[in-house]
């Protein structure tokens, strides 16, 4: 059988055994950890100076191969290109776009670097599996120092409408560099359907969407790929396993006690503009208004550790989210309740699983996002006998298969007060029969299924290269 190779920025951390906060991280680690191989990536470290040295480490059947980044590839590669560019212009929020040259030529330069570095360590027969956005160029670097293996890639985030991409600059060698995977994968149907738009509109490429189930077959830029969606899963049953045994855990304990008798609302993510967390508060805060009934009776935790915290979009949002908390607490706040808890720290996955059993409403309303692997999550945990409801966005690719959730636009205050009153107020045979349906799709596409079926149609593709194909867009070293 061939060795696996997966290849991200993110690398879950090795020194915990787990993944960090980020769906990437934890559907990644979850996909290893029944197949084995290699996962290669950014170590998370920044060096001052020096030459970054690969990192070897075995865990279990996978093992780490990680390297820091010098501070100029760091700032041009991951915070520049990566997320002050691509990230926001994926998301729809062009009015956050920041984009300079000199960052996406450091883009392609450390992504051919990065290529350079883990060439030594493949073999002939290996599959390699490239993972999102920070990652475009990667194959066609790959390609270029003579690698003749297949190559996927998955995207962890939104594609965008055609229109939005064409205000990143470099979208002609973006999307040419991407046509050099064998298979692309993405999330949902809509993003595959907006990167076949933008292939047969602005590339003037072709694509044949396959009659029985199978990827589509896309010819642009003088090359030949196949592209599918494959919505990324968790292991449900595992999940909820965690979510019981973490009941009886301290955490979950002194939340309980603090609560009283009072029903909670519970959501967690990353600190980003991204997860809408503005409205959902003032959402939270229009429900109190609207029906007083509810003031000391709901609580709202929010845990959000922060993430990229040396961009200042990051810290924009994390300023204006303290100040909306402290707004509304000091608005409706009582000597024995505080409305919303606003917490930064990470926990571990079973304290996070337990809390989502224990609450009443699942709250996930990002503006956009790839999948959303918490609205999957808060489902697992659920107590069959007695579930709680999601509340979720249209916007997150999980709303494509939750459609048992109460879906809700993002933006929309009002919709979204209404739809936690609703929640708190649905009769138990009604959350019963929306569960039920959920957790089916849930164990029918979970974390295996996603990666077997991307690999399934990986090898699928074509026959191994035997040339390299096309120069990278730019090719230089790392700073
Ligand atoms: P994103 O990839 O944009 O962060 P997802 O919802 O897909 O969004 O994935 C987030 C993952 O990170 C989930 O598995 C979630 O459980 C985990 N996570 C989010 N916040 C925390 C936290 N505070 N502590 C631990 N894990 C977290
Ligand atoms: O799943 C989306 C994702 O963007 C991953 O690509 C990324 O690793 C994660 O969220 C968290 O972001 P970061 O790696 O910048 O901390």
């Amino acid at each position: 059988m061939s060795r696996l190779i997966i290849v991200s920025n993110r690398v879950a951390p090795i020194s915990e055994g787990g993944p960090a906060a980020g769906g990437l991280a934890v559907g990644v680690y979850d996909a290893l950890q029944e197949t084995g191989g290699m996962w290669f990536g950014w170590s998370g470290d920044v060096l001052p100076s020096g030459q970054p040295q690969i990192q070897v480490v075995e865990r279990g059947p996978v093992t780490f191969a990680t390297i820091g980044l010098a501070r100029r590839d760091y700032d041009q590669y991951y915070r520049g290109f990566s997320n002050a560019t691509l990230w926001p212009a994926f998301h729809y929020r062009t009015d956050l776009i920041q984009y300079d040259r000199h960052d996406f030529d450091g883009y392609c330069r450390v992504n051919a670097w990065l290529a350079q570095q883990l060439v030594p360590l493949l073999r002939a027969d290996d599959v390699i599996w490239v993972h999102d956005y920070h990652l475009i160029p990667f194959a066609q670097a790959l390609r270029a120092a003579g690698i003749k293996n297949r190559i996927g890639f998955f995207l962890h985030i939104p594609f965008p409408a055609a229109q939005v991409l064409l205000a990143v600059p470099p979208h002609r060698e973006l999307m040419q560099a991407l046509c050099s995977f064998d298979l692309l994968g993405f999330q949902t149907e809509p993003d595959l359907r907006a990167f076949c738009d933008y292939i047969v509109n602005e590339a003037g490429g072709e694509v044949a969407r396959a009659e029985v189930p199978g990827p589509a077959a896309v010819r642009a830029f003088g090359q030949s790929l196949r592209a599918a969606a494959y919505p990324i899963g968790v292991y449900p049953d595992e999940i909820a396993r965690l979510a019981k045994a973490g009941a009886r855990g301290k955490p979950v304990r002194t939340m309980k006690e603090t609560l009283h008798e009072r029903k909670l609302i519970m959501s967690v993510d990353r600190l980003d503009y991204s997860k809408g967390l503005v409205e959902r508060f003032r959402a939270f805060e229009r429900l109190l208004d609207s029906v007083p009934a509810y003031r000391n009776q709901v609580s709202f935790v929010q845990i959000a550790p922060p993430t990229r915290a040396d961009m200042n979009a990051y810290q924009d949002i994390r300023l204006q989210l303290e100040g909306e908390s402290g707004r509304i607490n000091g608005r409706f706040a009582e000597l024995d309740w505080t409305p919303i808890r606003y917490i930064h720290r990470q926990y571990e996955r079973q304290v996070l699983a337990a809390l989502f059993r224990q609450s009443h409403v699942g709250y996930v309303t990002p503006l956009r996002d790839g999948m959303n692997l918490v609205a999957k999550e808060y489902v697992s945990a659920q107590d069959p006998d007695d579930p709680g409801v999601l509340v979720l966005s249209r916007f997150a690719g999980a709303a494509q298969e939750l459609t048992g959730a109460l879906i809700v636009n993002p933006i929309d205050v009002d919709g979204m007060a209404d739809a936690l009153a609703q929640a708190l107020a649905m009769p138990l045979a009604e959350r019963r029969a929306r569960y039920r349906g959920m957790i089916a799709q849930l164990r029918e596409n979970n974390v295996s299924v996603w990666r077997d079926n991307f690999l399934r149609d990986l090898q699928g593709t074509g026959e191994k290269r035997r040339t390299p194909r096309a120069k990278p867009a730019r090719r230089a070293v790392a700073a």
